[in-house]
């Protein structure tokens, strides 16, 4: 291999599963920047964006201890990773990725529900064998902090073997994780429908074990409305309500057959909202993907069940479902998250769905800034989930969960930074040019687990 593929294939390094402890005291050089609140639309001065360029973040215990200025001296008893010039981010948050889908990214032609049946539910099926679950776990989360990606909401599969295995792995790599098994007793294929009694076994088994352990929650995860029969909805109603700080995750309204889908399966339904609302499911923190279908009323009772949505541009653009309305959901009060759906989104790359949320408002006559995209992969995400003390700010008593990124990479995107004046159109060249490639470390509570070179002390 030449010099030339060995830049294009740079050496990785991962320290993932083993139980590593953080440096008591360790502090990284860069130009910090985070959110003390949510920025106003379109605000690209918003007092909201704290950046604080060429500083030390100091880390003890795994979390945040504060700030100071690069140029002021620190004692000896700090360990030093000196990312001087780079950006220094709060890990992303992806609130809704699918972890047996990595197996079907970018697969051709189909929209949501022929695309369901051609690819994801046959990949999802190899999922019932524990070692295939445990191998497609660790290939997942290492994949997440490979991009950048250090707290996730994440579907499994019905299997709860593949729950299991995720919480298992997140658990060795020190992340925030919420996931659950996904709940589906019909119109699926064989191998992959529960049925009630034992949906809700495994679901309580699982939630004993993991839900509140560390950094891990459990979510209900009704896959959506179409493959859940009425006992099993108002069964996962019931799981909701059963032990305090459950998540709900589920898909909403997100491509136009599905919605006449649901109105012919639920006529009794005022929306497809109404269906989930009837069973009971808005008594868990509820996580909605999608949403793109929805009316007023629906935005009103996501708000006043203080639920979420997780818009996933990618996916939206990859399988033609629309173009999710951001500002009628903002106008709405319902925290709007974005997230990466893959499979049926295209990239785990945070500022890649970011880049396609920028042109999903644009097709809508709407600009979307930096600071509220990157507010909604990072604070506004973690505020959506009730976990803003822990995730998405370099706040001191967060937990370290901070990445190191390139400002610029390849000739292209340095020219267009060099030239850059205000800070808004650097970091909005940063979120439209860069991925994955540009990171060079992540850390998970303050221990680096995941390095593309050997770290900078
Ligand atoms: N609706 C039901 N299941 C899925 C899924 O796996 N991906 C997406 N994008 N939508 C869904
Ligand atoms: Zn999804």
């Amino acid at each position: 291999m030449g010099h030339a593929d060995l830049r294009a294939h740079p050496v990785v390094h991962t320290r993932l599963t083993m139980a590593l402890s953080p440096a008591p005291r360790l502090a990284l050089r860069g130009d910090l920047l985070d959110f003390t609140g949510a920025p106003a639309w379109g605000d690209t001065a918003s007092a909201a964006v704290r950046f604080r360029p060429d500083h030390w973040l100091l880390v003890e215990g795994g979390r945040i201890a504060g700030a100071r200025p690069a140029s002021e001296p620190l004692d000896a008893s700090w360990e030093r990773h000196d990312h001087a010039g780079r950006l220094i981010l709060p890990g992303f948050i992806d609130t809704h990725v699918h972890s047996p889908q990595l197996d079907v990214i970018a697969s051709h032609g189909t929209a949501l529900l022929d695309w369901l049946d051609t690819y994801t539910f046959p990949a999802e099926r190899r999922y019932a064998d524990a070692a295939e679950a445990q191998a497609g776990a660790d290939r997942f989360l290492d994949a997440l902090l490979a991009h950048g990606t250090t707290s996730a909401v994440v579907f499994a599969t019905v299997h709860p073997v593949s729950a299991d295995r995720l919480f298992a792995g997140a658990e060795a790599r020190g992340m925030r994780l919420i996931t659950g098994k996904v709940l589906m007793d019909r119109h699926a294929p064989d191998g992959l429908r529960d049925d009630v009694e034992q949906a809700e076994a495994d679901c309580r088994d699982l939630i004993d074990r993991w839900h509140g352990i560390g950094r891990l929650a459990y979510a209900v995860t009704v896959r959506f409305a179409p493959t859940s029969s009425p006992a099993q909805l108002a069964m996962a109603g019931r799981l909701c309500s059963a032990r305090p700080g459950l998540y709900m995750q589920t898909h909403v309204a997100e491509n136009v057959d599905e919605v006449r889908w649901v109105r012919e399966l639920f006529p009794e339904a005022r929306s497809y909202l109404d269906v989930y609302a009837r069973a009971g499911l808005l008594a868990g923190h509820g996580i909605y993907a999608h949403g793109i279908w929805l009316d007023d009323e629906d935005r009103r009772v996501l708000r006043a069940n203080g639920a979420m949505i997780a818009h996933s541009p990618s996916s939206n653009l990859f399988l033609g479902s629309g173009l999710f309305g951001w500002r009628a959901a903002e106008a709405a009060g319902v925290p709007v998250a974005v997230a990466s759906d893959v499979g049926g989104g295209t990239s785990l790359s945070m500022q890649r769905n970011l880049a396609d949320a920028y042109k999903v408002q644009a097709m809508a006559g709407e600009r979307l800034s930096a600071w509220t995209a990157l507010h909604a992969a990072t604070r506004g995400a973690a505020d959506g989930l009730g976990l803003v003390d822990e995730i998405g700010s370099l706040q001191p008593g967060a937990m370290a969960d901070v990445c190191v990124w390139d400002w610029a990479s390849g000739p292209v995107a340095q020219r267009r930074h060099a030239v850059a004046a205000a800070l808004h159109e650097q970091v909005f060249a940063w979120m439209t040019l860069s991925d994955e490639r540009n990171l060079a470390a992540a850390y998970v509570a303050g221990v680096p687990r995941h390095t593309r070179d050997p770290l900078p002390c």
